[in-house]
C-alpha cells in the first residue's frame, strides 16, 4: 500500500503595507473584497488557526462553515470539560500545531491545510508552509499583531492587480492579491532574486 501523498499547508492573511494583521483581537480595517477571497480559498479545506484568532470571529460566524475547524489552544485542550466545551461550540481542539496539521491532514480536504492565523501561528507554520496568499490592504493602521516576513526563500509567483495597482473597495481602500510560493530547493539555476513583501520594493 503507498503512502498518502503529504497536504500541501498553506498561510493566509491580509496586512497592511507594514505587515499589521490586528489590532484588539479584530482587523482595523473593512473589506468585503477580501473576506470574499478567503471564504473563496479556504471553504472544502480545513483550517487551522490560533485560539484568539477563533475568539475573534463573531459567535454567529464559527465555526467558518464547510471546514473543519481546528483551534491550536492550551487552555481548550486542558481539561475534558474545556475540550467538550470548544466540541460544542463547534471546533476541533489541539495542543499544538503540529497535532492541528495532523488532524487537518485526516479532515474533509485535507490534501490542502490552510493556517489562517494569527501571528503565533504564521511563524511557525511558514517551516512547513509552501504557499501565501496575502492580501495587502493599502490602509496606514496601527496595530498590535504583525505578519511574518516572507524571506528570500518566497518568491511572489503573482498579483492581482500587478504589483504597483490596486483594487479598490466602494469606499476606496486600496488592496492587491498577492500570491507567494516557497523557493524550490536550488537545482544548479542562481535565480535567487525575489520580491520582497512590503510596498516600494
Ligand atoms: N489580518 C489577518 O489576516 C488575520 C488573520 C488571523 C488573525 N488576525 C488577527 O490576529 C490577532 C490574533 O492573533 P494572535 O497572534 O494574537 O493570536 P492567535 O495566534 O490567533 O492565538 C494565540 C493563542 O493560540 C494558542 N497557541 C498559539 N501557539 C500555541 C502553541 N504552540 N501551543 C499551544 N497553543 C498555542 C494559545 O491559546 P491559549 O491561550 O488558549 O493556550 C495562544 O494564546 C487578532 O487581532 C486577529 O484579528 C488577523
Amino acid at each position: 500500500m503507498s503512502a498518502a501523498p503529504e497536504p500541501e499547508v498553506a498561510v493566509v492573511w491580509a496586512q497592511t503595507p507594514d505587515r499589521v494583521i490586528g489590532r484588539d483581537g479584530t482587523m482595523p480595517w473593512h473589506v468585503p473584497e477580501d473576506l470574499a477571497h478567503f471564504q473563496a480559498l479556504t471553504r472544502g479545506h480545513p483550517v487551522v488557526m490560533g485560539r484568539r484568532t477563533w475568539e475573534s470571529f463573531p459567535p454567529r460566524s464559527r465555526p467558518l462553515p464547510d471546514r473543519t475547524n481546528i483551534v491550536v489552544s492550551r487552555s481548550m485542550t486542558r481539561t475534558d470539560e474545556a475540550v467538550s466545551g470548544a466540541r460544542a461550540a463547534g471546533c476541533l481542539p489541539v495542543p499544538d500545531l503540529d497535532s492541528g496539521l495532523r488532524a487537518a491532514a485526516r479532515a474533509d480536504g485535507g490534501d490542502l491545510i490552510w493556517v489562517i492565523g494569527g501571528a503565533t501561528l504564521y511563524e511557525p507554520a511558514l517551516e512547513t508552509a509552501t504557499r501565501a496568499e496575502v492580501t495587502v490592504i493599502d490602509v496606514a493602521a496601527d496595530g498590535d499583531t504583525h505578519a511574518p516576513v516572507l524571506d528570500d526563500g518566497w518568491r511572489l509567483e503573482s498579483a492581482d492587480p500587478a504589483p504597483g495597482g490596486w483594487h479598490a473597495t466602494a469606499d476606496g481602500t486600496r488592496y492587491r492579491f498577492e500570491s507567494w510560493y516557497r523557493v524550490p530547493p536550488p537545482t544548479g539555476s542562481d535565480d535567487t532574486s525575489p520580491a520582497t513583501q512590503t510596498e516600494g520594493a
